[in-house]
């Protein structure tokens, strides 16, 4: 079933974007799900999406659907949303605040932590404690949650102990949801990332963006050999030195996730079309104003921008061969109050223009690509290294999870 697409991606000319079935193929598409969406870590939400004991929230990856609900005891555990009767779904809204999780066809009780408390009628051999909602795999790494829909899930262990510290001292527990969007973009998901991961782009597409992210490569671009300019290595020193873990670091399987934080423009403090700080009682124990972005990635979901005032998630979940749903939460200081600490548009816009900007993008790189005629093209060496790193990831990823016999012929 796999060997078309072993050989696909096998015959891969790397420096080069991918075959067109990739962006298009259905098969592809329904292979990406289960060698991928299926078996690695993917973030969910931030935790404070979730504030009140009984706060749960709905998410569909492929054919599963989860929710996600917090606890008594304060943690976060995802279950599948389907009975342990008769399958039926549990939870028809996509968010809401229950007391127990109560099945609507017969009314089978759950228990936030998934224990089944009530079943009328079961007779006397019925053993409610083999009937507990399955649950899914859920961590919380310093306010993000995680899931992974494996049975058996990778280690999560070597990322969280990695990105723990750069995580921490934005205190992401103590954060609120100022705002949050949903935007799908009729693209492949791959599609979504590999713009993501370039700036090349940006000048031409993303006129509030640039009034504070900085563009060349020079100032904060790491070179392919992870070798540091000079003037990006003295950013993570002072920032170190003022508490802020900040050196560039990527790890995991091809490079499956990184962190490092970036200046923004000089004067630049934060994501705002006069790059001023967008909120003045801080998110997080980032004492230097001028820090800049904590740039995290983490294939396939999410990227992340973790500033001095304020942070940001972005989650991607494929929903189709070519459509992609990318959700984007704006997180400020718990105790920070909307129009006294800061304005919702100065908060939002630079970020709710620039995705729509790159949506429009992605729909047009897609619409290119279904022709026939589209043949792969070169990837600038100054630019885009980090396009080409994420292709790679996800070529020796799919090689890897297709089994013994794909990575024989990778
Ligand atoms: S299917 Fe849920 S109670 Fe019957
Ligand atoms: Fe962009």
């Amino acid at each position: 079933m796999s060997e078309p697409l072993v050989d696909l991606l096998s015959r891969r000319i790397p420096g080069q974007s991918l075959d067109r079935p990739f962006y298009t193929d259905a098969d592809i598409y329904q292979q990406d799900l289960e060698t991928i969406w299926y078996r690695e870590w993917l973030f969910a939400i931030p935790a404070a999406q979730l504030t009140k004991t009984g706060a749960y929230v709905q998410m569909t990856i492929g054919i599963y659907n989860i929710v996600l609900v917090r606890g008594a005891d304060g943690e976060i555990r995802g279950f599948h949303n389907s009975c342990r009767h008769r399958g039926s779904v549990l939870c028809k809204a996509r968010d809401g605040v229950v007391a127990k999780l109560v099945c609507p066809y017969h009314q089978w009780t759950y228990d936030l932590d998934g224990k089944l408390m009530w079943a009328r009628d079961m007779g006397p051999d019925f053993d409610p404690s083999k009937h507990n909602l399955h649950p899914v795999h859920t961590r919380n790494l310093a306010g993000l949650i995680y899931i992974c829909l494996a049975k058996d899930a990778p280690d999560f262990e070597e990322f969280a102990k990695l990105a723990h510290p750069y995580l921490e001292v934005h205190d992401l527990s103590n954060a609120k949801v100022a705002y949050s969007s949903s935007i799908i973009e009729n693209g492949n998901w791959k599609l979504v990332w590999e713009n993501n991961r370039e700036c090349y782009h940006c000048a031409g597409t993303h006129p509030a963006l640039c009034r504070s992210f900085p563009l060349d490569p020079d100032v904060v671009g790491v070179a392919a050999d992870g070798s540091v300019p000079p003037r990006l290595q003295a950013h993570y020193d002072r920032c170190e030195a003022a508490g802020a873990p900040s050196q560039f670091a990527m790890a995991g399987y091809a490079g499956q996730y990184r962190l490092a934080r970036m200046p923004l423009q000089e004067n630049a403090l934060s994501y705002t079309m006069d790059g001023k700080a967008a909120v003045t009682k801080p998110l997080g124990r980032v004492t230097l104003p001028d820090a800049g972005t904590l740039l995290k990635f983490h294939y396939p979901t999410t990227w992340n921008h973790f500033l001095p005032d304020h942070s940001l998630t972005f989650r991607v979940i494929p929903i189709g061969p070519m459509q992609t749903e990318v959700t984007t939460f704006w997180l400020v200081n718990k105790d920070a109050v909307e129009g006294v600490d800061y304005d919702m548009k100065r908060l939002t816009e630079v970020w709710i223009a620039t995705n729509d900007e790159d949506r429009e993008i992605v729909e047009g790189n897609q619409w290119g690509i279904n022709s026939p005629a589209y043949t792969p093209g070169p990837y600038s060496p100054l630019q885009e290294d980090g396009v080409e790193q994420f292709v790679d990831w996800y070529v020796k990823t799919m090689l890897r999870n297709l089994g013994p016999q794909a990575v024989a012929a990778e």
